[in-house]
């Protein structure tokens, strides 16, 4: 899994193969590095967080949870959280109590956090997905932990098991031993079936807002010794799409591109296409009606590789032509006009000569609305 993310960060980026080989390297590092050790870490889930401080600290613990979210916003981290969190016996012994407060290393903290703990299951649903794998989990769900409070039974990717392995799994989700506890992960809460959500406990870990990711990567530069301009960082955010891996995948690839130092212009450089929110901006550039900046944002666009083709609708021709006029009506110069037809021709925005574009009232006319480009 890591390492086709890997291949895809090489494919992706135009740091040349030295470039591109330093910074798959430190990209697992670093995400697996700053992987949050205490709930208090966690960035951007405090609704959730709050949430599983007062169950614990009431004695109201689920037997199930179901952690949903896109990729890189703690799912797994958290799964992990809580795992430690239900087992924390503090350090030197004693019974202890299940707490979010996990303030010293416990007995078994470092195994669970290592995910090697005897007493904490992880399965990847994604390549165990049959009924097989899920008999096996259930059949040692029977006997009691070896050294820990619960046997806990982490499934990520939990939505990608078939049919017949969800109906196993449902049977002792209906009625767990009591020594048993479930923490499910998915991106895609809606493929799994009702009759499981319905017996978890579920949290929709939100994608992590521009500024908070931000002022993490700032910590974490400052923690590796390195520098960035505050620029590059909220570019690197934005472009993350509140994803916390993502993220860091970037910045690894940053400061290894920029030797330690990470600057706006060579982020900008890094991301190229990948920076989603330039469309965005072009979007709202056009919104605002300044095609003079449209067609810079546009242009510069297409310089970094994007295609500007018609979608397959607008080749099938006139279904499309009636909404296309009706756009272009509200528009407000006929250079802006001129623009789109250009645009909507796959011309670079000089290359059409002024008289090759028909007057606006061609279009506002009605009849000559196919005279777009046609
Ligand atoms: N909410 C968060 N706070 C801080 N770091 C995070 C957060 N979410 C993800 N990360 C970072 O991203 C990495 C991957 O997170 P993970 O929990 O595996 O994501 P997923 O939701 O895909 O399971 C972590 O090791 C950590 O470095
Ligand atoms: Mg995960």
């Amino acid at each position: 899994m890591a390492k086709v993310e890997d291949q895809q960060g090489n494919a992706a980026k135009p740091g040349g193969p030295i470039a591109s080989a330093a910074g798959s390297q430190s990209h697992a590092a670093l995400a697996r590095k700053y992987r949050p050790k205490l709930f208090s870490e966690l960035i951007g889930q405090d609704a959730m967080v709050q949430t599983l401080r007062n169950a614990f600290a009431s004695g109201r613990i689920a037997q199930a949870y179901m952690l949903t979210g896109v990729r890189g916003v703690g799912k797994t981290t958290t799964a992990r959280l809580i795992a430690r969190a239900l087992n924390y016996v503090p350090p030197g012994g004693g019974d202890g109590a299940p707490t979010l407060d996990m303030g010293e290393e416990g007995e078994h903290c470092r195994a669970i956090l290592e995910s090697r703990h005897l007493d904490v299951v992880e399965m990847d649903a994604a390549s165990h997905t049959g009924i097989d794998d899920v008999r096996d989990l259930i059949d040692s769900a029977h006997y009691k932990p070896n050294t820990a409070r619960y046997k806990v039974y982490i499934i990520d990717e939990v939505h990608m098991l078939s049919k017949q392995a969800f109906n196993g799994l449902l049977k002792t989700l209906e009625e767990p031993p009591e020594h048993v506890k479930f923490i499910f992960a998915t991106t895609e809460a809606r493929k799994v079936p009702v009759t499981v959500l319905s017996r978890c406990q579920r949290f929709d870990l939100k994608r992590i807002e521009v500024e908070p990711l931000a002022l993490q990567l700032a910590s974490i530069v400052a923690q590796e010794g390195a520098e960035a301009e505050p620029a590059a960082l909220m570019m690197i955010a934005r472009a993350a799409e509140g994803s916390v891996r993502d993220a860091l995948s970037i910045l690894d690839r940053a400061i290894a591109f920029g030797s330690g130092k990470v600057t706006a212009e060579a982020v900008r450089g890094l991301l190229g296409l990948a920076d989603r929110g330039r469309i965005f901006d072009l979007l709202e550039t056009v919104l605002a009606g300044d095609p003079g900046n449209a067609l810079k944002q546009l242009a510069s666009l297409t310089n970094d590789g994007a295609a500007r083709r018609p979608s397959p609708r607008q080749e099938e021709g006139a279904a499309a032509w009636p909404a296309r006029r009706g756009a272009l009506r509200g528009a407000r110069s006929d250079r802006h006009v001129r623009g789109l037809r250009q645009y909507r021709c796959g011309q670079p925005m000089h290359a059409v000569p002024r008289r090759e574009t028909r007057p606006l009232t061609d279009l506002r006319g009605g009849g000559g609305g196919r005279s777009l480009g046609a």
